[in-house]
């Protein structure tokens, strides 16, 4: 897809330059030619050596080195590519861009360039969501610079919200996007969406705290080879328990059959039926908090047979009656002494997700739901990304479409704020 393409990837100061390595590597397994310009501050973070070595060419940092300059001026170094990629992006690259200033190689060259410029922004969530730095956006793209991300996601200074480097995967597709003329920059007329608040948490909040979590299909037999069950992955399950693991929480996944690796640092039992995963899930009480992610199988057969049902000749199919099986949600939710502070459901729709979700919060007895629309080809089952609504008894607060992981680490960090700060 990028054979030949030239790209001139220019790195700034943040923790999120050691992604570059990997860009580096991703855009070149697709065929792209990467030179490096660095700033200062970036080779405090990723040694230019490191750069040199995955790029296979001359890495640039010094505007007034005799021998760059004479081997290639930083004016040939900015038009010699056929994009520019500022990844990490911090705000300081940003305003400098926005301002015109060249006052180091990387400025100078962004400057001068006559090229695309492609700009992942990696920075502090306030810094991000500071008016100038929104207004450095603005003016970027209305001059035709292209952004990817930031994510969401919890960052290095124990704050949660956008900020974080898109993932260098997201950052090879707007790449592409650019080549394939589907990525267009922000249209400055439109003001940027609100960015969340960003939520400050100490050092691994959840610390002492229990957490169940319910992830993946069950399967409910029907004789002993067959079974009923859907295509729920446990994606979004195993995701929400690695992230609330990782806030400090002492974890029990319950999941369903699914072939996601185990999360780290999580006590995971396996479970096939309904009244397994129900069994198992009582077991892990007395809990704060339980997020029922799984995809529950909502019937199970009446009668099972030990024996596989035969296939006769000219004979009807056998008809399968169905009985409800136990609600695990509403079971945890009704709780009596053992009811988790924070009871935490999922919402599978395909119509009126949101009105459907409020309703069902009601009906199951949790305390927050999380909606999302299964329909097909929305990708939800199985997929890497979700486009959820957290339904609380104060709303409803819909966030934008993203991986699996930013959706289960920004519960996480809700879930966080609710049992920590109250
Ligand atoms: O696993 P992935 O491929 O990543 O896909 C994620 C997902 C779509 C499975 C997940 O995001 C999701 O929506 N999980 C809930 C699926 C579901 O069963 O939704 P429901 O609307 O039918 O059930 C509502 C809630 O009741 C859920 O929290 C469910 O876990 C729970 N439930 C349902 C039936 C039952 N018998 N017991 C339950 O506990």
């Amino acid at each position: 897809m990028l054979s030949g393409k030239r790209i001139l990837l220019i790195v700034t100061g943040g923790i999120a330059a050691f992604k570059c390595h990997d860009l580096i590597r991703r855009l070149r397994e697709r065929g792209a030619e990467v030179r490096c310009v660095m700033t200062e501050a970036a080779t405090r973070f990723v040694t230019p050596l490191s750069l040199q070595t995955l790029s296979e060419d001359k890495v640039y940092a010094d505007m007034f080195s005799l021998t760059d300059e004479s081997e290639m001026g930083h004016i040939e170094l900015s038009r010699e590519a056929d994009l520019l990629v500022v990844a990490p992006a911090t705000a300081d690259i940003l305003a400098k861009m926005a301002a015109g200033l060249a006052d180091d190689l990387a400025s100078t060259v962004l400057l001068a360039t006559d090229k695309a410029v492609l700009v992942a922004p990696a920075m502090n969530v306030r810094m991000w969501a500071h008016p100038a730095t929104q207004a450095n956006v603005m003016t970027l793209g209305g001059r035709g610079v292209l952004f990817v991300g930031p994510n969401e996601g919890p960052m290095a200074c124990n704050e949660y919200g956008p900020g974080r480097m898109s993932e260098p995967l997201e950052i090879v597709a707007a790449v592409e996007g650019y080549f394939t003329g589907k990525l267009a920059p922000p249209d400055p007329r439109q003001a940027l969406p609100q960015p969340p608040e960003a939520i400050s948490l100490p050092h691994r909040p959840l610390l002492g705290r229990r957490a169940l979590v319910t992830s993946g299909p069950t399967r409910e037999a029907i004789d002993p080879v067959r079974y009923i069950s859907n295509h729920s992955s446990g994606r979004q399950g195993h995701a929400i328990a690695a992230a609330l693991a990782a806030l400090g929480a002492d974890v029990t996944l319950v999941s369903g059959p699914v072939t996601q690796p185990d999360p780290a640092g999580v006590r995971l039992v396996k479970v096939e039926s309904a009244d397994q995963m129900l069994g198992a899930c009582k077991a892990a009480l007395p809990v704060d908090v339980a997020v029922c992610a799984a995809a529950v199988a909502d019937w199970k057969v009446a009668k099972t047979v030990n024996a596989k049902l035969k296939k006769t000749p000219g004979a009807p199919p056998p008809a399968i009656s169905l009985v409800a099986n136990p609600d695990i949600l509403a079971t945890l939710a009704a709780g009596g002494a053992d009811r988790p502070a924070l009871v935490v459901g999922f919402a599978a729709e395909t119509e009126d997700v949101i009105a459907n979700a409020v309703a069902k919060r009601q009906r199951k007895g949790c305390d927050w739901i999380v909606a999302n629309d299964v329909s097909p080809g929305t990708g939800t089952f199985g997929g890497e990304r979700n486009t959820v609504h957290l339904v609380t008894a104060d709303g409803v607060d819909s966030w934008p479409t993203q991986t699996k992981d930013a959706v289960a680490a920004r519960l996480a960090a809700r879930i966080a704020q609710h049992l920590v700060a109250g």
